[in-house]
């Protein structure tokens, strides 16, 4: 394998303005090279002394132990509570009083709960729990909506010990029951419903189903929202309410060895059955800690919004675990972003006067096919700082954030980092960084990125290759649920000394990173290695298209031919002719190499439930089979079938 060529030429640069760099925490490179120098010379005092921020029961005796790698432990027999860290430590400060989460259900009825109110509804489930018999090493699976209980849940079993496994609500009653048995779930937390799309989607019918024949779980306590009726297995259920009125809120919090697992989060491999990923404590407390303070440049005043739901990495470090630990008020919201109009986002903005916005380039370019005409309605003057993760954001949906939402004015910092990596790894500062559209930019304190070749070569400038990370980081996964050797397998084998992240990348002259998307999704046209995020950002920087996917398909001729699933803006009409303007424009753009060989429109592209584009899925209808391999994360299955029956 050669490596991936670079071919997207992205000359356009933003710097923060004076205004939001004059406060920022961070806001000249001197500072930065200090920081980031010591981080790496000296990566065990630079984590020694952010760790002493938290709020320890027992003090470590080393900060890092590597003798068994790839196998890490920080904070070597530290004692800290994670539910203590984000709410004990604030009870005795002004926060105590300051609204800790805000919300709004999708109906529009709001409720927000301060710290101090958090941590007595917390104390309290955590009893309730305890009185059910859950108790420290358990796990527990919490299957909910974006409710204010969803957090307490997540923070209950973190206080008595048991370690959460969150399983996004979107999911079947089948992947839950796969997740609840691969993880030892012992008990469940849910909702008899939420609100969705102006509907009700049911959970508890999916619990009762996925627990059917599962004598190991005991317990499953049931949040009432819905008003839905449900199912009631006497003994085994209990209202939320009901268990909560009964315990006292005040529950002293576990001691936790720096260690002990906090949670597990299921991710799915490229193929095969998912993997629990492994996060413990103290280690993952210190990386969201600092990576939340200084990518977001938290200010007491902000009201901070990340979209993402708690059934994913994002929600845990950035909904929960970052913001809480440095007393953030955090907004949350229930239901759709189209419901009850294409605006509701940021009529929610407006309202609440939300600060920080955090989202995905999925949901981006969703807003930027909904048409300018929705976010211009409302005034979205408070918002100071954007940022998004999850995929390669294309240049031309970066643009369009910076103009339609930021107005200009509004940093974007574009995160890269993985469920395994726990906190953000490569990432701008707001108050400093230069940013440049699809780059997220340099790497943060204490993280040892680079790009290397098959051979684990370190690339010139420019040269397309595998991401890497060449050391231990305090908020890494400690490996996959019962699989060890998977762990090592995955992100080990390679290289043996480095992480392997899975994902394609370069570095620019400036040492920017620009993620290419996944290495499995490379395509090889004539031998020439390209990256299908650079083929996709051309084509969306055609003004007619908002979404595209790129993926490769056997040719005789050229190895592997370019086959392109488009998605046009609403109205916009589709066609032979604009499918031969979309080969010029790429041809133009990239080069006539990266011509797709064949282009596809589509209302829609297969994508999982948490708006990644499954070109796997893709591959297979390009080539005309069937498809193998897991398909349960996919978010909507009507795209797939319309996709095929395009086909014929
Ligand atoms: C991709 C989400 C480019 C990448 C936190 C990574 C990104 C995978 C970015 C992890 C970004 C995430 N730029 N690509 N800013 N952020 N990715 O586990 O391929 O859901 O490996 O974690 O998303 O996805 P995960």
């Amino acid at each position: 394998m050669s490596q991936i060529e670079n071919v997207l030429h992205e000359s356009r640069r933003f710097q923060p303005t004076a205004e939001f760099q004059a406060r920022a925490r961070i806001n000249n490179e001197i500072t930065y090279q200090r920081m980031y120098r010591q981080s790496l010379e000296d990566p065990e005092g630079f984590w020694g002394r952010i760790a002493r921020e938290l709020p320890w029961t027992a003090q470590w005796t080393k900060v890092l132990d590597w003798s068994k790698a790839p196998f890490a432990k920080w904070f070597v027999g530290g004692q800290i509570n994670a539910s203590a860290a984000c709410l004990d430590r604030h009870l005795a400060t002004p926060v105590a009083n300051k609204v800790a989460l805000l919300w709004e259900g999708e109906p529009g009825d709001t409720r927000q709960v301060t710290y101090s109110e958090l941590a007595d509804e917390v104390g309290r489930l955590a009893n309730g729990l305890r009185s059910l018999g859950v108790k420290k090493g358990d796990r527990v699976a919490i299957y909910m909506p974006m409710l204010i209980e969803s957090v307490v849940a997540m923070l209950a079993c973190a206080r008595i010990g048991a370690a959460h496994s969150v399983v996004f609500g979107g999911f079947s009653a089948q992947a839950l029951r796969e997740r609840i048995q691969d993880g030892g779930c012992t008990a469940v937390i849910t909702a008899d419903g939420g609100f969705r799309r102006g509907q009700i989607q049911a959970l508890k019918p999916a619990v009762d189903e996925a627990l059917l024949g599962l004598k190991e779980v005991h317990s499953v306590v049931v949040v009432k929202r819905g008003g839905n009726p449900v199912g009631w297995k006497e003994g085994r259920d209990h209202w939320y309410h009901e268990l909560t009125k009964q315990s006292s809120s005040n529950c002293v919090p576990e001691a936790m060895d720096s260690e002990d697992v906090l949670f597990l989060l299921y991710t799915s491999g490229s193929t095969g059955k998912p993997k629990g990923i492994v996060h413990t404590t103290g280690g993952y407390l210190v990386g969201t800690y600092l990576t939340f303070q200084h990518v977001f440049d938290i200010r007491p005043e902000d009201i901070y919004w990340c979209t993402a739901d708690i059934g994913w990495i994002t929600g845990h470090s950035y909904v929960v675990y970052g913001p809480l630990q440095n007393g953030a008020t955090v907004f949350l919201y229930e239901g759709a972003p189209n419901t009850p109009h294409l605006g509701r986002l940021w009529e929610m903005v407006q309202k609440h006067k939300l600060t920080i916005l955090y989202t995905a380039p999925t949901a981006i370019r969703t807003f930027m096919r909904w048409g300018d005409e929705h976010p211009g309605r409302f005034d979205l003057s408070s918002l100071r700082l954007l940022g998004t993760v999850g995929e390669p954001i294309n240049p031309e949906a970066w643009m369009w954030y910076h103009r339609v939402i930021g107005r200009e004015r509004c940093p974007i910092v574009d995160t890269w980092w993985q469920t395994e990596t726990g906190a953000i790894m490569i990432t701008p500062l707001p108050g400093l960084t230069a940013t440049k559209p699809g780059s997220c930019t340099r790497p943060f304190f204490g993280v040892d990125a680079a790009v290397v070749d098959e051979k684990g070569q370190e690339l010139a400038t420019n040269q397309g290759g595998f991401l890497v990370l060449k050391r231990p980081w305090p908020s890494m996964l400690r490996g996959i649920w019962n699989d060890p050797e998977r762990y090592v397998q995955t992100y080990w084998g390679k290289f043996g000394h480095m992480y392997l992240a899975g994902d394609g990348s370069r570095r620019d002259e400036d040492g920017y990173f620009w993620v290419m998307g996944r290495i499995d999704d490379v395509l090889n046209v004539s031998g020439h290695r390209l990256s299908t995020m650079e083929v996709e950002s051309a084509l969306v920087s055609h003004p007619k298209v908002v979404e595209a996917a790129v993926v490769a398909r056997p040719d005789e001729l050229t190895g592997q031919a370019i086959c392109a699933f488009v998605t046009v803006r609403s109205g916009e009409k589709v066609g032979p002719q604009l499918k031969v303007d979309l080969g010029e424009h790429v041809a133009r753009e990239i080069g006539k190499l990266a011509r797709p060989a064949e282009i596809r429109f589509t209302e829609a592209l297969p994508k999982t439930r948490s708006g990644k584009i499954m070109r796997r899925l893709l591959r297979d209808i390009a080539a005309g089979v069937e498809t193998v391999g897991d398909t349960s994360t996919i978010e909507d299955y009507s795209v797939l079938a319309k996709l095929r029956a395009d086909e014929e």
